[in-house]
């Protein structure tokens, strides 16, 4: 009897979910595997939402956005994440993974492929920690924050959204002579915020990983950037963008250490960073310095500041090639595992080839490191661009 594989995509959609499933439906008619799609992520898991795919009816999926079978932010796990006790803690999560495990055999599905990002795949990796369950992991996010991947499918076509709005913004700010702020995704790390700002020449790029400082990286730069006569300015502000202790105790009077550390959470235990709208914040702390507004007129200089937040424009439309491609990778090789009995691992992308990693070790964070080169390029950029033309 022919074996069957599940899948299901967790988490924020994202270009090239279906191009994975494409990837997963070609390899796995060829092995001769069925394909059931569980819709809803862990949501429809636990709720027994399954149907039959049939990769003859699907040509070229891999080309669409979205993800055919639906998606959630659901946590199985979300009770334990409040038991304060370390070892009941684990007992809990035990039992729900073995429950999860339980439900593979239910659904009579001899694997369980799993799209997701850090959340997703970590419910995965519990699964096969705790109770051995036939489980695999696919690195998906457009925020790019998964170890032992270079690259997470999503990324690159996010990054070329936001860089082509940045790029079209220009055109306003130069024309009204403004500042924008432009906020990006990315929850607690900067990587679409840092290279999208990099592709777009954007002047100041603020970042989660590096908190900033109101007078030094903004006002001190639109200061210099007027005195050299330049008269538009674009800041890319990632969404997890704050500033210091001593600058937000010192510079801010529209918000308190306290409105970012109450933040609602999502399933997860992720604050809501969306939700504090940062780039909002900026332009009324700008709006408030009177004497950098007076700068700018002594200067001949507009003082007009407005904020864009990309938002979901960023997860849209269709994945571009290279998203297309790896997304048909990693879904190919997670066939590959299933198909070699390789449990409990990850597709991954090392340099150019596709590999695989422990899923405990995959579904760890990455964030933008303090020494990575894209920060000095981002720096030399706005150095430069504030300095004598
Ligand atoms: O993780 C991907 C992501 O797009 C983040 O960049 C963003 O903070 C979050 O999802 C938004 O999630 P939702 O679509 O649930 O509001």
């Amino acid at each position: 009897m022919s074996k069957t594989i599940g899948i299901l995509t967790g988490g924020g959609d994202c270009p090239g979910l279906n191009s994975v499933i494409y990837g997963i439906l070609l390899k796995a008619a060829d092995a001769g595997y069925n394909v059931i799609g569980i819709e809803k992520g862990w949501k429809g898991f636990l709720e027994n939402r399954t149907r039959e795919l049939d990769v003859s009816t699907l040509d070229d999926l891999h080309t669409v956005g979205g993800t055919l079978i639906y998606t959630s932010r659901t946590n199985p796990y979300k009770k334990s994440k409040n038991i304060q006790n370390p070892i009941e803690r684990e007992k809990a999560i035990k039992n729900t993974a073995e429950m999860m495990a339980s439900q593979v055999k239910k659904l009579k599905l001899d694997a369980l492929i799993t799209i997701g990002g850090d959340d997703t795949l970590g419910v995965a990796a519990a699964m096969y920690k705790f109770a051995g369950a036939n489980v695999i992991g696919v690195p998906k996010t457009i925020d790019n924050d998964l170890s032992s991947t270079d690259y997470t499918f999503g990324f690159w076509s996010a990054i070329q959204l936001a860089s082509n709005t940045m790029d079209n913004i220009t055109t306003t700010a130069r024309s009204h002579q403004r500042i924008f702020i432009v906020e990006v995704m990315g929850r607690d790390a900067g990587w679409l915020t840092l290279v999208s700002g990099i592709s777009a020449g954007t002047d100041i790029i603020l970042i989660p990983e590096k908190p900033f400082d109101l007078q030094n990286d903004i006002i001190k730069i639109l200061k210099d950037r007027v005195d050299s006569g330049r008269k538009y300015h674009i800041i890319a502000c990632s969404e997890g963008a704050i500033p210091t202790k001593e600058s937000l105790e010192r510079d801010f009077t529209t918000i308190s250490p306290q409105d970012i550390d109450e933040l609602p959470k999502d399933d997860f235990g992720n604050p809501l960073l969306a939700k504090l709208n940062m780039s909002k914040i900026l332009v009324r702390e700008l709006n408030n310095q009177n004497e950098l507004r007076e700068y700018f007129i002594r200067k001949d200089a507009e003082y007009d500041i407005r904020e864009v937040t990309l938002g979901h424009t960023m997860r849209a439309g269709t994945p571009n090639s290279f998203d297309r491609i790896l997304g048909l990778r990693l879904g190919v090789q997670a066939v590959k595992l299933v198909i070699e009995n390789n449990f409990g691992q990850m597709a991954c992308l090392n340099g150019t080839e596709i590999g695989s990693v422990a899923l405990t070790e995959g579904a760890q964070k990455k964030l933008v490191p303090l020494t990575s080169d894209l920060l000095e390029v981002a720096d030399l950029i706005t150095k430069v661009k504030c300095g004598k033309k």
